[in-house]
C-alpha cells in the first residue's frame, strides 16, 4: 500500500493483540527503548485494540520496561476485541489515537491482529506489525515471537511423559497447540523422538499410519509410544481411546494447552523480539509505515503490509520426509 509521507512522526503507541506469546515483553521493551533512543514519545496501549478504542494507554519510558525481558505473558495484556471489528469500534480507535496524539501504532500479534492493523492503516492511522504468536503460522515470516519458547516447553513436558509411558508400557498421546498449523507438533515431535506425529498439513490414514504402525512396532518389541497430534488435526482424548480400543495398548491422553503460552522466553525469542522491535521503530523513524517486520533468510526485514499479508508459507516436503524417516 502507499506509504504515508507527512511530517515526521513524534509519538507512537505499542500494543499486543490476540493470544499472548513468550517474548512479547522483549518486543515491547525493544520498541519502548528504541523509541526513546530516537526521541519518540511511546505509549503503551493496554489490552490490544480494546484498550486503544477505550483510550487505555500510558507513556512508557526506559525504566517502565526494566525487568521485563525475562518475563512471559505481556505486560500490556492482550485481548481479542469484538467491538474493534465493527466500523464504529475502529472509528473510536482512530479518534482515541488522535486524542492522545498517537501518530502510528506498533501491533505485536498474529495474522488476525494484522487484519486489524490494516483496517487502521486504511482509515489513516499508520501501523507497523510485528509477528507474535506461538503458532509460527504467519506467511510472511520464517519465525514468530514465542514459537521457540512454546516448543521448548512442549519438549520438556513430553520428555517427562515419556518417562511415565515407559514405566507403564503405555502409549502417550499428546495434543499440542498451533491452531490450523502443525509447526509446533512437527518440530517438537522430531525433538522428542515421537513415534507418530499427526499434523493438518499431512493426510493420515488412521488404520495404516497409526494403528498398524503401532502394532508393527509393538511386534518388533517396542514397549511404549509417544503420539503427538496438532490441535488442528484431531483430539488427543479421542485418538487415545481409539488406539486403546483397537490395539489393546494402554493409552493416556494429555492436552498440553495454555502451558505452551507461558514461561520465561528462550534466548532465541528474546533476541529476535528485540531485533524486530528495533527494526519496527527504525522503519517509522525512516518514514516507512504500514509495514510488517519479518524474518526472511534469517534476516530482519520490513515488508509492505498488504503484500506481506498475501504471502503464504508451507511445511516443506523435505521437512515432512525427515520427520517420517526419523519416526517409526
Ligand atoms: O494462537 C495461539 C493459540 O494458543 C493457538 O495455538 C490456540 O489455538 C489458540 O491460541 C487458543 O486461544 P485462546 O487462548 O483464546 O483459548
Amino acid at each position: 500500500m502507499e506509504e504515508k509521507k507527512e511530517a515526521k512522526i513524534q509519538s507512537i503507541g505499542v500494543l499486543t493483540s490476540g493470544g499472548d506469546a513468550p517474548g512479547m515483553n522483549a518486543a515491547i521493551r525493544s520498541v519502548v527503548r528504541t523509541g526513546n533512543f530516537y526521541g519518540l514519545r511511546v505509549y503503551g496501549i493496554h489490552k490490544g485494540y480494546q484498550g486503544l478504542l477505550r483510550g487505555e494507554m500510558e507513556i512508557l519510558n526506559n525504566r517502565s520496561v526494566s525487568e521485563t525481558l525475562q518475563r512471559g505473558g505481556t505486560l500490556l495484556q492482550t485481548a481479542r476485541s469484538k467491538e474493534f471489528m465493527t466500523e464504529e469500534g475502529m472509528q473510536k480507535a482512530i479518534s482515541m489515537a488522535r486524542v492522545f496524539g498517537v501518530e502510528a501504532v506498533v501491533v505485536i500479534g498474529g495474522d488476525g491482529s494484522y487484519k486489524g492493523a490494516l483496517d487502521l492503516a486504511h482509515r489513516g492511522l499508520p501501523v507497523i506489525g510485528m509477528p507474535g504468536t506461538i503458532d509460527n503460522d504467519i506467511g510472511c515470516t520464517e519465525y514468530t515471537i514465542g514459537y521457540d519458547t512454546a516448543m521448548n516447553t512442549a519438549m520438556q513436558a513430553i520428555d517427562k511423559l515419556r518417562d511415565t509411558a515407559s514405566s507403564h508400557e503405555r502409549c502417550s498421546v499428546i495434543e499440542l497447540m498451533g491452531r490450523g498449523a502443525g509447526y509446533i507438533a512437527l518440530n517438537v515431535g522430531m525433538a522428542c523422538g515421537a513415534e507418530i506425529v499427526l499434523i493438518p498439513e499431512q493426510e493420515t490414514d488412521f488404520d495404516r499410519d497409526v494403528l498398524k504402525a503401532l502394532l508393527e512396532a509393538r511386534n518388533r518389541g517396542k514397549k511404549h509410544f509417544i503420539v503427538i497430534v496438532a490441535e488442528g488435526k484431531g483430539d488427543a482424548m479421542e485418538i487415545a481411546a481409539r488406539i486403546e480400543a483397537s490395539t489393546g495398548i494402554e493409552a493416556r491422553a494429555t492436552i498440553l494447552g495454555h502451558i505452551q503460552r507461558g514461561g520465561s522466553p528462550t534466548v532465541r525469542d528474546r533476541v529476535l523480539a528485540s531485533l524486530m522491535g528495533v527494526r519496527a521503530v527504525e522503519a517509522v523513524v525512516q518514514g516507512r509505515v504500514n509495514r510488517i517486520v519479518s524474518i526472511q533468510g534469517g534476516q530482519v526485514v520490513d515488508l509492505d503490509i498488504e503484500e506481506a499479508m498475501k504471502m503464504k508459507k508451507e511445511i516443506t516436503p523435505e521437512q515432512l520426509r525427515a520427520a517420517s524417516i526419523l519416526s517409526m
